[in-house]
Order: structure tokens, then C-alpha cells, then sequence
């Protein structure tokens, strides 16, 4: 199986960023450095973090320091990528982060997203049997944006059955959600539409829940999409957000290696902090009400807005 090697495509990446900068010995670069270079914000941090992690470079809080010995560990994996013929693979990623900017779901064409929406359902609902005992949707009415074809969704009905469960999302995943709502009998209203232009049934939401969708975005579209969902919340409105999320710069790694495929699969997305999330959402005056670590890899927040 080709799986992902993420730390070789880190080093990769590094190397082809510095591959004109000149050096004898240690080499510093200061995040400075890398806007001068022009390197794309969200690719760079992700490749630096996999990188630090893993002891392939020191950040000393200003600037990353590449040591002699780093170098030396560098050298080996790309050597192996030599001898193994995979340099193409890793050159075509590299060329594809740079000349192919972009958002993922607006490159695929139709088969793959409805491939990819059927797909997604089993692993959304596996998932979400577990995140479901985290959260009492007994008789709540909920919104979940990017939900796909409505797997956590189902997941959440099959426990809370007199819950109603909204799913906006684009017309293909709406189209295949709408399949399994048939074939498994589950609740889910679809709602195809757009989060930068969110129309939804006209009624106060009791949780908005977003699983993997603010890490497809900046900052400044995550905060459009809060914004939007502003009309339809009150004073009682959770915000839930379920995703990669680290608990700081450079943990959890695990989680870490994955930032690198998202920077470069969604341009401008990115993993992040919990203190950036904070940040985001003081944006719209909601506060960090709870932190749950579902597993290895997905983080839940509870957001709840400030009583003015
Ligand atoms: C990374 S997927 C996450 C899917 C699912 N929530 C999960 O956790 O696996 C992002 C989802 O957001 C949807 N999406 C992306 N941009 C959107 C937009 N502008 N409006 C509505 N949905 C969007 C995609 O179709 C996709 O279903």
C-alpha cells in the first residue's frame, strides 16, 4: 500500500524552500525569512511543525536552526526516496502546492465528490456513534454545516431519535445523503446551500456543528461563516466544532503530521490551535465552554456566546 509519508514530504518541501538560500554551517531562518521567499503562510508552518516534532529542526521561539547533524538526517531520507524512485511523487506534490492554488471540493470533479460523499458516510457515522455520547441532543434542533451525505447526523439520530437533525452542505453530498436517508430510513434534512451564503429553515438552532470544516479555511472565511450563522442562533446556541485540533504549537504530533496534506489540499486552510480557535470565535463573542478529546486525531469544542 503507498501510504502517506508525511515526514519525508516535510523534508521534501523544506528542502525546496531553501534550495536558494545560502549557507555555510547551521542555517537560521526567522518566519521572516519565509515571507520573503514567498512561500505560501499555511504550507510553510505546516511543513516547520511536522519538522520540529520530529527533531529534523530547532525552532527556538524566533527563528528554525537547521544544524549540521539535521542536515546530515535530511540527506539520508531524501537519498531513500532516491533509491526508492519516489522523488517524482514528492516533486509532483511540491509543483502541485505551488501552481495548482486552490480549494480542494472546487478541484474534483463531480464522480469524485460522489465518490468521496459516499465514502464519507460510513466513516462520518462510525465516528459519530462515539462523539454522540459526548452530547445530549435529546429534543434539539441541530445544524451541522459541511455536513456531507450525513453521516454523523445519522450517528446522532439513531441515539436521539426525537432530535432534529439539519445538514447543509453542496448539491452532490446532498444528493447521495439523500440516498442513504432512503435506503436507512434516518432523519436528516438536507439543505443544499452555501456557508458564505447561509440560508437555512428560519429557527434558533441549539447547537451548529461543524466536523472538518473551519481547517479548509483562513481565518477571515472562518469568520464569515460564523458570522452568517449568527441570524440563527440565541442566547442558549452552542457552537460545536469537531477537528484536528492541537493543544498547542507542536502537540499533539500525530495530529501534526496531517497539517502538511491540508495546507496544500485546501490553500489557506490550516490546523489549529485551541488558543486560535478562542481567538476566532471572540470574533462573534463566544467563549470556550469544553475541550474533549474524541481520539487520536479529533478534538470537540463547545463554544458558548458571552450574556451581554
Ligand atoms: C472536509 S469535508 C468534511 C465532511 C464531514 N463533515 C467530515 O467530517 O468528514 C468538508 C465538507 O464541507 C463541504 N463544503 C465545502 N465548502 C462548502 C461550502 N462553501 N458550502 C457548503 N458546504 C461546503 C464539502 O462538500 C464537504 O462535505
Amino acid at each position: 500500500m503507498d501510504y502517506i509519508n508525511y515526514l519525508a514530504e516535510a523534508v521534501y518541501f523544506f528542502q525546496k524552500f531553501i534550495c536558494h538560500v545560502q549557507h555555510e554551517g547551521a542555517l537560521q531562518l526567522s518566519t521572516q525569512a519565509f515571507r520573503e521567499l514567498k512561500i505560501n503562510e499555511s504550507i510553510y508552518k505546516a511543513t516547520m511543525r511536522i519538522l520540529v516534532v520530529n527533531n529534523m529542526i530547532d525552532f527556538d521561539g524566533k527563528s528554525y536552526v537547521l544544524t549540521d547533524e539535521h542536515s546530515i538526517k535530511h540527506k539520508r531520507i531524501l537519498e531513500d526516496l532516491n533509491s526508492n524512485n519516489q522523488i517524482k511523487k514528492y516533486e509532483d506534490l511540491y509543483a502541485k502546492s505551488v501552481e495548482e492554488p486552490g480549494f480542494f471540493f472546487d478541484r474534483i470533479n463531480d464522480l469524485e465528490y460522489e465518490i468521496y460523499s459516499r465514502c464519507n458516510f460510513s466513516i462520518t457515522y462510525e465516528s459519530g456513534k462515539e462523539i454522540a455520547k459526548y452530547l445530549d441532543f435529546t429534543d434539539k434542533t441541530v445544524l451541522e454545516l459541511g455536513g456531507n451525505s450525513g453521516g454523523l447526523g445519522a450517528a446522532f439520530l439513531s441515539r436521539y431519535e426525537d432530535c432534529s437533525y439539519f445538514v447543509l452542505d453542496t448539491r452532490i453530498p446532498c444528493k447521495i445523503g439523500k440516498e442513504f436517508k432512503e435506503l436507512y430510513g434516518t432523519n436528516v434534512s438536507f439543505i443544499e446551500g452555501n456557508v458564505f451564503e447561509l440560508e437555512v429553515p428560519s429557527q434558533n438552532y441549539d447547537y451548529i456543528l461543524m466536523m472538518n470544516l473551519l481547517h479548509d479555511f483562513d481565518d477571515v472565511r472562518c469568520g464569515e461563516i460564523l458570522k452568517n450563522c449568527m441570524k440563527y442562533c440565541n442566547a442558549h446556541t452552542k457552537f460545536v466544532i469537531i477537528e484536528d485540533i492541537l493543544k498547542n504549537d507542536y502537540e499533539p504530533k500525530e495530529v501534526i503530521l496531517h497539517g502538511l496534506r491540508l495546507a496544500i489540499e485546501c490553500m489557506g486552510g490550516k490546523q489549529r490551535t485551541i488558543e486560535e480557535f478562542k481567538e476566532i470565535f471572540l470574533g462573534i463573542n463566544y467563549m470556550l465552554e469544553e475541550v474533549i478529546r474524541i481520539n487520536e486525531i479529533h478534538t470537540m469544542l463547545v463554544m458558548g456566546g458571552t450574556v451581554i
